[in-house]
């Protein structure tokens, strides 16, 4: 594991920018996991400037995202469908017919958690894999459990989650109660996987995660079983 701590959000986010754009650089048809929260718009925004300069081009990569409440259409200004096209995709020239977060309306969840993972093998699997943590050690949605969710599934989200992203809300009674998220094993598969996380809040789980016993009670521990990682950390 490389642990790279940074200054400030400012400098996490640009290394973190270099990562992926050395990964489109080496690979332009890469297949880019992509993760949502306050921790990467700072990546996106870098990246969104180098493509802008033309040092960075978009169009043969393919994106999948991590995970989506479930209920919120992709219109919906909290879904992270729309998080993902007016804080990214928008602004650079992936094809959005390349992109894919999962749905958070279906008749048929099990059906659409087991054709994402399809698709995602479709792809060959992920080639860089963009996480952030939660305070609880979840990535993606794969809560704290008894057990590693393998496969894409619906999730509960629990209280330490619902609370932490009630600021993007109105009120904590607007954020849905359920999401759908990529299991761990397309997550572990990913070749490479840069973790990012920014703030002193995140210093006692991101401890434990990383240096910790390995257990499901802590999702981002599985992570140091992974060949690849990064983790960028700032305290600011
Ligand atoms: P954050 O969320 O980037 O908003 O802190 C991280 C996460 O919950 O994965």
């Amino acid at each position: 594991m490389k642990f790279i701590k940074v200054n400030n959000y400012e400098e996490l986010s640009r290394t973190a920018a270099n990562f992926i754009s050395a990964q489109v650089i080496v690979k332009p048809n890469c297949v880019l996991g992509l993760a949502t929260g306050s921790t990467p718009i700072g990546t996106y925004k870098q990246l969104i400037k180098w493509y802008q300069k033309g040092d960075i081009d978009f169009s043969n990569v393919i994106s999948i995202n991590l995970d989506e409440y479930i209920g919120l259409k992709g219109d919906n200004e909290q879904s992270y469908r729309y998080f993902m096209n007016t804080n990214f995709f928008n602004h650079i020239n992936i094809s959005k017919d390349n992109t894919f977060v999962p749905s958070g309306i279906s008749e048929d969840f099990d059906k659409e958690c087991e054709e994402y993972d399809k698709m995602i093998k479709s792809f060959g699997g992920i080639d860089l894999q963009l996480l952030g943590i939660g305070v609880d050690g979840h990535i993606g949605f794969n809560e704290p459990s008894d057990v590693f969710e393998k496969n894409t599934h619906v999730v509960t989200l629990h209280k330490s989650t619902i609370d932490a992203n009630s600021r993007f809300f109105s009120s904590p009674e607007e954020v849905p109660t359920k999401a759908i998220t990529m299991g761990m094993t397309s997550i572990m598969q990913a070749k490479k996987i840069l973790l990012i996380a920014n703030g002193k809040n995140k210093e006692e789980i991101l401890n434990k995660a990383l240096f910790g016993p390995i257990t499901p009670k802590i999702p981002a521990s599985l992570l140091q079983l992974h060949s690849d990682i990064t983790v960028i950390y700032s305290e600011e």
